[in-house]
C-alpha cells in the first residue's frame, strides 16, 4: 500500500527551509545515536540554497554532528567543478565552507573522469564501497532531500525518459530537457527506498505541478513516482507553491 505524502505548509521559503533544517537536525541524531553515522544525500538547483545556508549558519551549525555525516549529491550536472552550473560549487558556496566536516565525509559526483558514463560508474562504485553493498542490492540513505522541476522531474529524472524504468543501476545519467549538461543521478529505486525522504519546494510557478503530483500522483511525472511502502514522504512547501492544493 503505497503511504501518503505529508505535505507540511508555511509562509515562506525562509520558514519552510528552517523546518527542514529542524528535520535535518533531529534525523541526524537520531541515526548517529543508532548506528554513528547518518548518510545524507542533497538535490542542487536554487531551492534549497537557503536551506543549505541556514544548516551553515550559527543557528544549526554547531548543534549538528558533522563528523559523523556524510553528504553525498543526489546529482550533479557533468560541468568543471567551477562552473555556475555545478552543483556541488553550490554546495561547497553555500553550506561546506561554514561547517567543520571532514573531507572525508563530503562524497560528491566525481566529474574528473573523461565521460559522464565513467563518472556514473565511479559514483557507483563509492556508493557500493560506502554502503557495502552486496551486488545487485540499492544503497539506503537515512535521508534524501529532493526538488520538484516545473515539468514535474525531481532529481535528473525528466518526464518521459525511459531511466524511469531502470531498475538495475544505482548511478545512470542523463541530458536535461534543453540538453544544456549531461547529467548524473541517483536512480529511482535509490531515491525511492531511502529512510526518510523530503521535498523542498517554494514558488508559485511550481504550484501546478504540485498540484500534479500531491494531489493526482499523475504516473508520468517522474516526483510522483517516489512512492514508497515504507515510510511516509515529507514535502514541505510554501504558500505560493501549494496555492492549488
Ligand atoms: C538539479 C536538481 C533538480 C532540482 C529541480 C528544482 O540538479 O537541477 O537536482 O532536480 O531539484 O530542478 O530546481 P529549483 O530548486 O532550482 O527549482
Amino acid at each position: 500500500m503505497q503511504k501518503m505524502m505529508i505535505v507540511q505548509r508555511y509562509p515562506d521559503l525562509k520558514e519552510t527551509s528552517r523546518r527542514v533544517a529542524d528535520l535535518f537536525m533531529h534525523l541526524s541524531d537520531k541515526s548517529i545515536e543508532q548506528k554513528g553515522r547518518f548518510s545524507a544525500s542533497f538535490s542542487g538547483g536554487s531551492t534549497p540554497r537557503v536551506l543549505y545556508q541556514m544548516l551553515g549558519s550559527d543557528l544549526y551549525r554547531k548543534k549538528i554532528q558533522w563528523h559523523c555525516v556524510h553528504l553525498f549529491q543526489v546529482d550533479e550536472r557533468f560541468v568543471p567543478r567551477d562552473s555556475e552550473d555545478s552543483n556541488f560549487l553550490s554546495l561547497q558556496e553555500n553550506l561546506l565552507k561554514n561547517i567543520n566536516i571532514p573531507e572525508e565525509n563530503i562524497h560528491p559526483v566525481p566529474i574528473s573522469n573523461n565521460s559522464a558514463s565513467g563518472a556514473a560508474r565511479e559514483y557507483e562504485q563509492i556508493l557500493q564501497d560506502f554502503f557495502l553493498l552486496p551486488s545487485g542490492k540499492f544503497p539506503v540513505f537515512d535521508f534524501i532531500l529532493l526538488g520538484i522541476g516545473v515539468d514535474g522531474h525531481t532529481a535528473s529524472l525528466f518526464p518521459g525518459t525511459k531511466l524511469l524504468h531502470d531498475q538495475h543501476h544505482i548511478v545512470v545519467t542523463a541530458t536535461d530537457k534543453h540538453h544544456k549538461h549531461t547529467r548524473i543521478t541517483l536512480s529511482l529505486p535509490v531515491l525511492q527506498q531511502a529512510e526518510n525522504i523530503a521535498f523542498l519546494v517554494s514558488g508559485k510557478d511550481k504550484a501546478q505541478v504540485v498540484q500534479k503530483v500531491v494531489k493526482e500522483r499523475s504516473p508520468d511525472i517522474p516526483a510522483s513516482l517516489i512512492k514508497t511502502e515504507t515510510n511516509n514522504i515529507k514535502v514541505f512547501i510554501d504558500n505560493a507553491a501549494a496555492q492549488y492544493l
